[in-house]
């Protein structure tokens, strides 16, 4: 007779951060026996629909002395939380992603250097304060850290003068990164996870679709996207995932632009754009987030079937009306309502891509939303 192993004590996560993400993380957690614990300073979190939460600042030592106690390893769900809490645990427990990759997803500028500094290609960009003039396409100024969803954002028209620059700069209130307004033909993005022993799992790249600096749909995979293009996100998300260590899932946004990519920015932590995977994908982004940074082998990244993800932007449809669309998912945030607020997401997988397309219709006719056609101005 085989000898009972012992079970394995249950693993608790710490997540910094209580929004959807990591009410979708901790939800993702259940089926495996993952608990999650979150540090979220705002009351009402997401998060507490499936995760215990402790309601005090990042910053807090007594808080952060908790999840260092409670936890087998920590995470985020926001970037914009003190790298200073996260050294502080790392010194203590294991925080994927690491400090030191937190810091480069935060700010814009360190960002971009080191895009650069890996030869992978962006829009022609210059710290704005250094800029003595706009670029000949238009500039857009993007404060270095804490923008989200296109704030702390300006738009300069072409060849703006040096005095128009720093008078933006100005307004926006801190340091910026400037960026040539690229005229592409769609943006993408592609998620990835890496395993604290380098095991990468990809996902299929998918088309984004914004409106006002908000993501509005994403179309899983993206339609017509050729091989080759595919292979070379894959090759550009592996190449930054290897040369940071990082360990969890990865979101790299990109434009198409002439049959190329250019990479528009990395966020180290699960995605609006990966959404769809929950059920589009035989493993969701969430649960892969977990493995990964449980050291637990990565899941399947294959799709289900045609999927597409809208976000419910501001205000809700009777969630009733949304349900009666044959295929459709409807996930609610819990959050209050507000302009320009993601409160919940939509997702339909079609049998084939004729469906994905009829069924994506029929939600936006629900929902009362026009398509957004991809378009690089607003
Ligand atoms: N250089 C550029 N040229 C043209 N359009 C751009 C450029 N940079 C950003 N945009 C547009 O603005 C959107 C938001 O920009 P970006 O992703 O940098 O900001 P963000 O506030 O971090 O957005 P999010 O947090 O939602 O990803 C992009 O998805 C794209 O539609
Ligand atoms: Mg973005």
């Amino acid at each position: 007779m085989t000898p009972l192993r012992p079970v394995p004590a249950p693993v608790t996560v710490g997540i910094l951060g209580g929004g959807q993400l990591g009410r979708m993380l901790a939800l993702a957690g259940v089926p495996l026996g993952i608990r999650c614990l979150v540090l979220e300073p705002a009351a009402h979190a997401p998060a507490g629909a499936a995760a215990e939460v402790l309601p005090a600042p990042y910053d807090d030592r007594g808080a952060l002395e908790e999840l260092a106690r409670r936890c087998s390893v920590v995470t985020i769900e926001v970037e914009h939380v003190p790298v200073e809490s996260l050294a502080w645990l790392a010194d203590r427990l294991p925080v994927h992603p690491s400090p030191e990759v937190v810091a480069v997803g935060q700010d814009r500028l360190a960002e971009k250097r080191r895009l650069a500094r890996l030869g992978i290609p962006t829009a022609p960009w210059a710290d704005a304060g250094e800029l003595e003039h706009g670029f000949p396409a238009g500039t857009i100024l993007k404060l270095s850290t804490g923008g989200f969803d296109g704030r702390g954002q300006a738009r300069l028209e072409p060849s703006a003068s040096g005095a128009e620059v720093a008078a933006a700069l100005e307004a926006l209130g801190g340091s910026a990164v400037a960026e040539e307004v690229v005229a592409f033909d769609r943006e993408l993005s592609i998620v990835a996870a890496r395993s604290p022993v380098g095991e990468m799992a990809v996902y299929p790249v998918v088309e984004n679709r914004h409106a006002d600096g908000i993501l509005r749909e994403s179309i899983a995979p993206a339609p017509g996207l050729s091989p080759s293009l595919q292979d070379e996100a894959v090759r550009l998300v592996v190449d930054l995932m290897d040369e940071l260590g990082h360990v969890g899932v990865m979101a790299l946004e990109l434009f198409e632009v002439d049959g190329a990519l250019l990479a528009n920015e990395l966020a180290p932590r699960v995605h609006n754009s990966g959404h769809w995977t929950i059920e589009g994908a035989v493993t969701s982004q969430f649960e892969q987030h977990l493995r990964a940074i449980c050291g637990l082998p990565l899941g399947d990244t294959g799709i289900r079937g045609p999927a597409a993800m809208m976000n419910v932007i501001g205000t809700e449809a009777e969630p009733g009306d949304v349900l009666a669309v044959p295929g459709a998912h409807l996930h609610r945030y819990g959050k209050e309502p507000r302009p320009h607020r993601k409160i919940g997401h939509i997702t339909v997988v079609g049998a084939d891509e004729r469906q994905r397309v009829e069924r994506l219709a029929t939600v936006r006719a629900v929902v009362g939303r026009a398509e957004v056609r991809p378009a690089s101005s607003p």
